[in-house]
């Protein structure tokens, strides 16, 4: 597992030059889920391939950016399933962006991470790794990755991110967050859940959600990529991560371009989604 969190560093520090230095526009083509690519997506996948390709105990690697598995070593022990550049489209408007990691074991699926790793692309870069036990937090400082401190959640916060628009907003969803805000919840919903998450880790709690919508049935936030690598993360730092109604790594991934509901979150929070939701099945 060393040399994949040392592949994951080398290709940070060459990602956070690309975005100082490289183009923001859009590029011409899609990714699987029907999202425009930005040259910098593309970009940022072709660099972490690059490293992962040299890892002879990972056996295949897939990308938000990527239709299919890319195969790598037969007998290799781990796969990695990964976003690039997550939150993409705030690059132009210069606020934080991030790439994450999920690390697997057997077969993709939420009951298989044994692992994983997210970046912040901020006036700071700062990854966080969770081995599945506790939750680290490195900051890198002269090229070099130090570590900070572990990150424990509270039972309860004070933050609040709500992702997607209130037009699509289920009517339980939106009386559950409105009744977040009347007990004194602070907006914080910058648009890309890396720092939004990592906020409300760092800030003790809080309640991050991407519910399901009537525009986008499924959620919008792919099961590999971006919400198991997470699930994993907030869990191990003492808190929640579900869909509504049941553990997010308990669900089963059919595809791997595959999308959840999902809620990060304090204990307290997770608690009250589940009772919200509970009396709407
Ligand atoms: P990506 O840039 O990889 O496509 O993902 C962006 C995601 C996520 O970071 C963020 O929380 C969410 O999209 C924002 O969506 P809404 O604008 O619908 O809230
Ligand atoms: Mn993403
Ligand atoms: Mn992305």
């Amino acid at each position: 597992m060393e040399n994949i969190i040392k592949a994951i560093q080398e290709a940070t520090i060459e990602i956070k030059h690309l975005i100082e230095t490289g183009d923001t526009s859009k590029s011409e083509n899609q990714n699987s889920t029907g999202d425009t690519q930005l040259k910098l997506d593309i970009a940022s996948d072709i660099i972490i391939e690059k490293y992962f390709k040299e890892l002879s105990n990972v056996k295949a690697i897939i990308s938000e950016e990527q239709e299919n598995i890319i195969p790598i070593n037969e007998n290799g022990e781990y796969l990695i399933a990964y976003d690039p550049l997550d939150g993409s489209s705030l690059v132009d408007v210069n606020l934080s962006v991030g790439s994450i990691y999920g690390i697997y074991k057997n077969d993709f699926n939420g009951k298989n991470i044994v692992a994983s790793v997210y970046v912040v692309f901020g006036p700071r870069v700062e990854l966080v790794y969770c081995d599945s036990q506790t939750v680290k937090m490195y900051r890198l400082q002269d090229g070099v990755f130090n570590y900070i401190k572990d990150i424990k959640l509270k039972k309860q916060g004070n933050l609040k991110a709500p992702g997607s628009t209130q037009q699509c907003w289920y009517p339980h969803h939106k009386v559950m967050i409105n009744s977040f805000f009347e007990d004194g919840y602070r907006l914080r919903y910058s648009g890309g859940m890396v720092p939004d998450l990592h906020q409300i880790l760092l800030k003790g709690g809080g309640l991050f959600s991407y519910p399901a919508t009537s525009d986008l049935p499924k959620g919008k936030l792919r099961q590999l990529f971006e919400v198991f690598p997470f699930a994993l993360t907030y869990k191990c730092a003492g808190g929640g991560a579900i869909d509504g109604y049941k553990e997010l790594l308990e669900i089963e991934t059919n595809h791997i371009h595959d999308t959840t509901p999902c809620f990060f979150g304090s204990i307290n929070e997770i608690q009250k989604v589940l009772e919200v939701y509970k009396s709407h099945a």
